[in-house]
């Protein structure tokens, strides 16, 4: 086996652990963040993970149906589900605050969660729809009792510190012509997109379908279709059932595959050159940043997802360049972002402040975020989105 480094991030705090005001004299944890690609395996992985109680724990603040283009996703997810598997149960690992789990109930199919953190789950019981407070893997699997029919991890495969485990558990909990399907942000798309930001303690690995193919082989799953997804930036959705279930192998897996090899993905090349792009991006926002406040215009950051805090811990960006930062999350506002320590404020705070920059973190949401901000071209605002490119929009 050997390890090629795809992306050395420094040491950064964990990206979800919002700091409350009490907490801003004490000392912070930095873990170091680094990512390298397995020639064996294909599998981009973090080389210092952490425990997953680190990261998942009773306070994660992260609710799913917090955006409007996420619930849109996941209600249309549901339909095409029911549709194509006329599934009597599902199953979703990682079901979050019950974001998806709420369409499957309402068209009478039986639903249930497995969620670690228990502020998201508990959201999700209020809801009425039954989920467990634990993590997923073999042992779960195992003893699930039940057949399941669909079997759903939207956006958890990537966040789990033993991939192993976790896709072994698949291989019990499925009925025998069960369906799994599973998404993740696409190493493809994090490479061509250089979106080095996703790069996070949560996520333990960076997935390609080469990877993904070996992985549930190993573990007697086949992989049978494959859709790409704008969702995150670009993901895929993976389609997998037993070895020797019936469910015909579509020409998507053969294409993505193809795509993968043309744009290089099984050569070490393209992971050796990562690093060099990651620091071109730095020098170039910070350049921008630099310029912008040697003028004395105001910099207010818009959204403060975990991918934001390793661009801004990253780029040492702090109150220097960046006044606060704002959010619709409830359970983000008033409290302030490890490392950086900006202070997360409400979207109406942009009305008394008047920015001449936006700095939008959510990328992947840059077209609903600048046409719900219109406004702030009214007192002459512009936005800046740093990924893929750092660019300001007037
Ligand atoms: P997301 O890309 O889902 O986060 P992550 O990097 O953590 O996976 O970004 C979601 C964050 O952006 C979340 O904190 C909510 C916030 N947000 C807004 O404040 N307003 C918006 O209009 C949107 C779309 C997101």
């Amino acid at each position: 086996m050997s390890k090629i480094l795809f992306a050395d991030l420094g040491v950064q705090p964990i990206p979800n652990k919002f700091l409350r005001a009490d907490e801003l004299s004490e000392p912070e944890l930095f873990y170091p963040l680094r990512a390298s690609f397995d020639t064996e395996t294909k599998l981009v992985q973090l080389d210092f993970p952490l425990k997953r109680e680190a990261i998942f724990d009773e306070n994660y603040p992260y609710f799913s149906s917090q955006s409007s283009t996420f619930l849109k996703h996941a209600e249309m997810y549901a339909h095409e589900m029911i549709e194509r598997f006329h599934p009597k149960n599902v199953l979703e690992i990682g079901s979050n605050d019950g974001y998806l789990l709420q369409y499957f109930k309402a068209a009478g199919v039986k639903a249930l969660g497995v969620e670690p953190c228990r502020s998201v789950a508990e959201a999700a019981i209020a809801k009425g729809i039954e989920t467990h407070i634990k993590f997923f893997g073999r042992p779960f699997g195992e003893h699930l009792g039940i057949d399941v029919d669909l079997m759903v991890a939207n956006n958890v495969l990537a966040h789990v510190p033993d991939i192993d485990d976790f896709v072994n558990g698949f291989r019990y909990a499925l009925a025998p012509e069960g369906v799994a399907t599973f998404e993740f942000p696409h190493l493809q798309e994090l490479i061509q997109g250089n979106q080095f930001d996703t790069i996070y303690h949560e996520h333990y690995s960076y997935l390609s379908m080469l990877a993904v193919n070996r992985l549930f082989l190993k573990h007697d799953l086949r992989v049978f279709d494959v859709d790409e997804l704008p969702v995150h930036g670009g993901s895929l959705r993976v389609f997998a059932c037993r070895k020797e279930a019936h469910w015909p192998m579509h020409q998507s897996v053969v294409d993505v595959i193809r795509h993968e090899m043309e744009a290089g993905l099984n050569r070490n090349e393209i992971y050796e050159e990562f690093n060099k792009q990651i620091c071109a991006t730095k020098r170039r926002l910070l350049d921008m940043l630099i310029d912008i406040k040697f003028r004395n215009k105001i910099i207010i950051g818009y959204g403060a997802p975990a991918k934001g805090n390793t661009l801004l811990n990253y780029c040492g960006i702090r109150e220097d360049f960046l006044d606060f930062v704002v959010d619709t999350t409830p359970a983000k506002q008033g409290m302030y972002l490890p490392g950086s320590r900006l202070r997360v404020g409400e979207p109406h705070d942009l009305d008394y402040c008047r920015p001449d920059y936006v700095l939008i973190l959510p990328w992947n949401f840059r077209d609903e975020i600048i046409s719900k901000l219109d406004y702030i071209r009214g007192w002459g605002g512009r936005f800046i989105v740093p990924i893929p490119h750092v660019e300001v929009i007037s």
